[in-house]
């Protein structure tokens, strides 16, 4: 900051950030943002609009995996909340900002994970990361064992907490038991993972996690983000699918994905939910959820478990997907679970793959690239929900085949020869 001094000084910060701008340009993960105008009852169809022209398109990349952001019953409650309390929620928890519809979503979720008590928060990112912190900051000495390829809002918590933090490698029991050997059994611990990896797609392999947590004496913080909504006989996620969520001690979930909405939560013992509830600044310090999203998502959680051919139609389709891909020859991630990733492996590639389905087929799937993934495995990742049609389907496989056969041409063996491709 010389010379020019009066005109220049706010360029001068300017450029620091264009310069990191550039560089990630030059990497080519720079985030384009698509404009997507959602048509509400008609998903997965949406509006793309670029460039003043407007296009129809089918959506394959989104969280809302059960389409409840569409569902009617959820859309009239959000409707009736705001008819009856008016739109924001006037507060932060404490000072006027708990609504009935707050209270009974926490009751809501507290029951669907079985636990004493649950916490809603503005997102699942806040959950995790105000939730860590204060949770780990309150436990003296505390050793935490942290899944490597778990979400920022769980790294974010964890740092912020300055506990001492040892990586183990992904879904590894065997290095996780490694790491934990020599560790005194009285020393205060704390294991967080996922239980399904939504980039990956693969479930951690949490019954064995249980039995490693139990005999070195360590807490089990779970982020069931991609799971709740979709696996256990309640909706309620991986743990209640493999009968361990009495052995999970705070289990952390999203109001965003399967529930369709925005919001996220955690469920616990009384004593931690109080304590959070009292010593986390990222719950204190912020303006509550809008009692319609509480009342929406509210709806949400008891239609998905009251109507169960929501989450048969999805897994059907998912199936069908996969199996349409397969035929098709082209290569995808499959650890079982509803997330289909196929890597590109470039970042540039993938974003040029998914412009051109996007533009030549009307189909959109983002491209997804660092530091969501780790550079050179950059990837798009399809979710299918149950709002897609067979028709849906088939038009998605022709298109992601023809961009295979175009931009992937080392590949193009892969794709089988009795597929008939649609020009
Ligand atoms: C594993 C995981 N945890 C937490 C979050 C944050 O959830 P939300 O979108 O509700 O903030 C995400 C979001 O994608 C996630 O993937």
């Amino acid at each position: 900051m010389s010379g020019n001094k009066a005109h220049n000084w706010k360029s001068s910060y300017n450029s620091i950030f264009d310069q990191k701008l550039q560089e990630i340009k030059n990497e080519g993960h720079y985030r384009y943002f698509n404009e997507i105008e959602r048509k509400a009852g008609q998903y997965p169809k949406a509006l793309h609009h670029k460039d003043g022209k407007t296009k129809e398109i089918d959506v394959w990349c989104s969280n809302d995996y059960l389409s409840m952001s569409q569902n009617t019953e959820v859309m009239s409650a959000m409707k009736n909340a705001v008819d009856q309390l008016g739109a924001g929620s006037g507060g932060t928890r404490n000072i006027s900002g708990t609504t009935r519809f707050h209270v009974e979503l926490e009751e809501k979720i507290a029951k669907l994970h079985s636990k004493e008590r649950a916490l809603a928060f503005n997102s699942g990112y806040s959950a995790n990361d105000s939730a860590l912190t204060s949770i780990l900051s309150a436990i003296d000495n505390c050793l935490v064992l942290s899944d490597e390829l778990n979400h920022a809002s769980l790294i974010e918590g964890i740092r912020a907490s300055k506990r001492e933090k040892v990586i183990y490698k992904h879904n590894d029991v065997e290095h996780l038991k490694a790491v934990l050997k020599g560790i005194p059994f009285n020393r205060p611990k704390m294991i967080v993972l996922e239980s399904v990896y939504s980039m990956e797609a693969d479930f951690a392999p949490l019954k064995e996690i249980v039995e490693v947590a139990h005999e070195h004496g360590a807490l089990i913080y779970l982020d069931e983000v991609h799971a709740v909504g979709l696996y256990g006989e309640n909706a309620a996620g991986i743990a209640e699918q493999e009968g361990v969520a009495d052995q999970i001690d705070i289990i952390n979930g999203t109001l965003a994905k399967a529930f369709g909405l925005a919001g996220g939560y955690i469920a616990s013992s009384n004593s931690i939910i109080d304590f959070v509830r009292s010593f986390s600044k990222g719950f204190i310090f912020t303006t509550s959820m809008c009692p319609a999203v509480a009342a929406g998502t509210l709806k949400s959680v008891e239609t998905v478990q009251d109507n169960p051919e929501i989450r048969s139609k999805f897994f059907e389709n998912v199936k069908l997907v996969k199996s349409e891909l397969e035929k098709a020859g082209i290569p995808f991630l499959d650890s079982g679970s509803h997330i289909i990733p196929v890597i590109i492996g470039e970042s540039k590639l993938c974003r040029k793959i998914s412009d051109y389905l996007l533009e030549e087929h009307q189909v959109y799937v983002q491209p997804i690239n660092f530091p969501t993934v780790p550079k050179g495995t950059e990837r798009i990742r399809i979710t299918p929900t149950p709002s897609h049609s067979k028709e849906d389907i088939k038009k998605f496989v022709n298109a992601i085949t023809q961009a295979w056969i175009k931009f992937m041409p080392k590949h193009e063996q892969l794709i089988s020869s009795n597929i008939q491709l649609k020009k």
